[in-house]
C-alpha cells in the first residue's frame, strides 16, 4: 500500500462547467482516486475552486455583488455539480481560505529570502474606457508567434505559449471593447525563473520516464524557448495582498496563488480533524507519497514549470508531482461550448438530463487522451444504448429476470461448472489484469474498452451456456450457470466502481450487498466466482438504464443547440 496524492486542476470559480471540464481533470481524477483506494492504497484527494483575478472581480461586477459573496455563492454551485457527478474529494476547498493565505506567504517569503524574487518595472495595459489595468485575459489580441487572432494576455490557447498582455498585437479590451488602451509602467515582482532553471532541469529529467508524451513534451518544449522571470503580482483589489514595502496596491497573480492552493486545501482539509489529519504527511514527507495531477494541456506549463520552480525555490521539500496527465479538448460537435451562445451541454444541465452514470461512462470512453475529441448527442446515445443498455443493462435483467422465473428470488443450488465457465473466467482474468495495467497508467480509453470487454464475456458466456434450453433437459446445470451469472454481475459492479458507482451500487442492491469497503485488491476472478451462494436472495429490480430513444436525442440537440442535421 502507498499513499497517493490526487490532484485536478482547480477550476476557475466564474465559470461554468461543461462537460469539457468534467471530462478534462475532474472525472479523471476521480475515476482514478476511486481506482487507487478501491486497490488499497491511502488516497488524498483535493480539488477546489480557483477564486482570485479579475475574471472574479468582473463577474462579480456584472451580477452586482460584492467579489466575496459572489465567489461564496459561486463556489457553492461548483461544489453542488460536483457532488452531483459523484466527485468524491476528500476535501473540496478554496483559493482564498486563510490556509492558502498562509501557504502562499511562506512559500513567498522562502523565495524572497533565497534570492528569487526580483523587482522589475512593468509596461502594463490601462484601459481608459473601463478605468483599470487590463490584465491577463481581458485583453485578446493576435499572438505575435502563431498569429491567432483570439489569444488573450496570459496565454494563446492555440500554441499554448504563455504570453504577456503587451505581447499581443492589435490589442482590445475584452470588457468593453475598447482599444483606447494606454501603456503605463508600475513596479512588480517577478519569480526569478532563469535562477532555478538548472534544479528545475535536473528534476524535469528524473521525470522523462513517467510523464505521459503529452505532458513532457509541452514541458520541454517551453524549457527549450528559455525561461524568463514571471510576473507573480498585479494592479487589482481582489487577491492576497502582497507583503512587501511598496506593494500595498497591488496582490499576487493568481497563477501564484492557484497551485499553492494544493497545499493550502490540503490544510484545510487538515484542520478540519488536527488530531487525525496531518499536512506535513502529504506535502512534507519526501519519497512515501506518490502524487498524481490532473489537468488541460492549457494548465500544463504551470504544473510542470512554474508551480514546481516556485517549490524547488523555496529550499523546502515540498512535495513535487511524480505523474502529470494532461488532457486534450473535448469540443461540442467539433466546436467550443458557449453558455451565452447556448452551445453545447453544460454540467449542470446535463445532470438533470441522465444520472451522472451515464455522462461519466460516456465521458470517460471518450475521453481526449492523445487528440481532441468531440462530444454529440448522437454518439452520446449510441454509447449509452450500446454499451450501458444494450451490454451491462442487458446482461443484469437477462439474468436477474431469468433466474426469479425458473428458480425465485434466491441462488439456485445444486449442478457443475465445466470447462466453459474455465474458458470464460481465463478471458474475463486477462482483460481484468489489462483493466488494472491501463487505469494504473492512467490510459483511460484502453482502460475503457478493457472495462466493456468483461461485460462482454458475461453475454457471451450466458449465449454459449444456454440456461433457458438447458433446463428443460437438466435443471442441476441450469442452476449452475445462472449462479455463476449472478456472480458475474457482483464481478462487473466492483470492477465498474471506479467509473459508474451508482450503478455499481445498484447492482449489489440487487443482492442486499454495498460497495462499503469492497475492494480490488489482487482481484482473482476465480475465487470471486464464487462469493454469492446457493439460497442468497435477490430483487429483479428496475432496469438500469434508459434507452434514449432518436426522438429523445432530437429533443436534446434541438435545446442544446447542435448544427448537426
Ligand atoms: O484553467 C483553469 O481553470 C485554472 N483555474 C486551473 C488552475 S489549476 C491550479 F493551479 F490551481
Ligand atoms: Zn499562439
Amino acid at each position: 500500500m502507498s499513499k497517493i496524492l490526487v490532484t485536478s486542476a482547480l477550476p476557475y470559480i466564474n465559470g461554468v462547467p461543461h462537460l469539457g471540464h468534467m471530462v478534462g481533470c475532474l472525472l479523471p481524477s476521480d475515476v482514478y482516486a476511486r481506482f487507487m483506494r478501491m486497490t488499497g492504497h491511502e488516497v488524498l484527494y483535493i480539488a477546489g475552486t480557483d477564486e482570485h483575478g479579475t475574471t472574479s472581480e468582473v463577474g462579480a461586477l456584472k451580477a452586482g455583488m460584492n467579489v466575496e459573496d459572489y465567489c461564496q455563492m459561486n463556489h457553492q454551485r461548483h461544489r453542488q455539480t460536483y457532488h452531483d457527478f459523484n466527485l468524491s474529494f476528500d476535501c473540496f476547498g478554496r483559493t482564498s481560505s486563510k490556509q492558502n493565505r498562509e501557504m502562499t506567504y511562506e512559500i513567498f517569503e522562502a523565495l524572497n529570502k533565497n534570492g528569487f524574487i526580483e523587482e522589475r518595472a512593468v509596461k502594463q495595459i490601462w484601459s481608459n474606457d473601463d478605468k483599470m489595468f487590463l490584465a491577463d485575459r481581458y485583453i485578446t489580441g493576435t499572438c505575435p508567434y502563431c498569429g491567432y487572432e483570439k489569444a488573450r494576455g496570459d496565454q494563446c490557447e492555440n500554441c499554448t505559449k504563455v504570453l504577456e498582455p503587451t505581447d499581443l498585437i492589435n490589442a482590445k479590451s475584452t470588457i468593453s471593447g475598447s482599444s483606447n488602451l494606454e501603456v503605463k509602467e508600475s513596479k512588480h515582482l517577478f519569480l526569478s525563473l532563469p535562477k532555478i532553471e538548472p534544479k528545475l532541469k535536473e528534476w524535469l529529467k528524473s521525470k522523462e520516464a513517467f510523464w505521459p508524451d503529452v505532458a513532457y513534451s509541452i514541458a520541454m518544449k517551453w524549457l527549450k524557448e528559455g525561461l524568463e522571470p514571471r510576473c507573480i503580482t498585479r494592479d487589482l483589489k481582489w487577491g492576497f495582498s502582497v507583503p512587501k514595502k511598496g506593494y500595498e496596491d497591488k496582490v499576487f497573480y493568481v497563477w501564484f496563488d492557484a497551485p499553492i492552493g494544493y497545499l493550502g486545501i490540503t490544510k484545510q482539509w487538515a484542520d478540519e480533524k488536527p488530531d487525525e489529519r496531518n499536512f506535513k504527511d502529504w506535502w512534507l514527507t519526501g519519497d512515501d507519497v506518490y502524487y498524481v495531477q490532473f489537468m488541460g494541456k492549457d494548465n500544463v506549463p504551470y504544473h510542470a514549470i512554474t508551480f514546481p520552480a516556485t517549490l524547488l525555490g523555496t529550499g523546502e521539500n515540498y512535495k513535487k508531482v511524480d505523474i502529470l496527465k494532461g488532457f486534450s479538448y473535448l469540443t461540442y460537435e467539433g466546436g467550443k461550448f458557449s453558455k451565452s451562445e447556448n452551445r453545447g451541454i453544460f454540467a449542470e444541465d446535463a445532470i438533470k438530463e441522465f444520472e451522472a452514470d451515464y455522462w461519466r461512462y460516456f465521458l470517460m470512453s471518450n475521453i481526449p487522451e492523445s487528440s481532441d475529441s468531440s462530444f454529440s448527442f448522437d454518439l452520446f446515445a449510441s454509447v449509452i444504448n450500446k454499451d450501458l443498455n444494450g451490454v451491462l443493462g442487458n446482461f443484469v435483467s437477462r439474468v436477474l429476470k431469468m433466474t426469479a422465473s425458473k428458480f425465485g428470488n434466491t441462488i439456485p443450488a445444486g449442478g457443475k461448472t465445466t470447462e466453459l465457465e474455465n474458458t470464460m473466467l481465463n478471458t474475463v482474468q486477462n482483460h481484468i489484469d489489462r483493466y488494472f495495467k491501463y487505469m494504473n497508467a492512467l490510459e483511460f480509453r484502453k482502460a475503457l474498452s478493457e472495462l466493456r470487454a468483461i461485460w462482454v464475456e458475461g453475454n457471451n458466456y450466458i449465449t454459449a451456456a444456454e440456461p433457458w434450453t438447458v433446463i428443460k433437459e437438466d435443471e442441476n446445470r441450469a442452476a449452475a450457470i445462472l449462479r455463476v451469472c449472478a456472480n458475474l454481475i457482483r464481478i462487473f459492479a466492483l470492477l465498474s466502481a471506479p467509473i459508474t458507482p451508482q450503478t455499481a451500487e445498484k447492482m449489489l442492491q440487487a443482492f442486499s450487498l454495498n460497495l462499503g469497503d469492497a475492494d480490488l485488491k489482487d482481484f482473482d476472478v476465480s475465487k470471486q466466482i464464487e462469493f454469492l451462494k446457493e439460497g442468497h436472495s435477490f430483487e429483479v429490480g428496475e432496469p438500469l438504464f434508459e434507452r434514449i430513444s432518436p426522438e429523445r436525442t432530437l429533443e436534446l440537440k434541438t435545446k442544446y443547440g447542435s448544427t448537426q442535421p
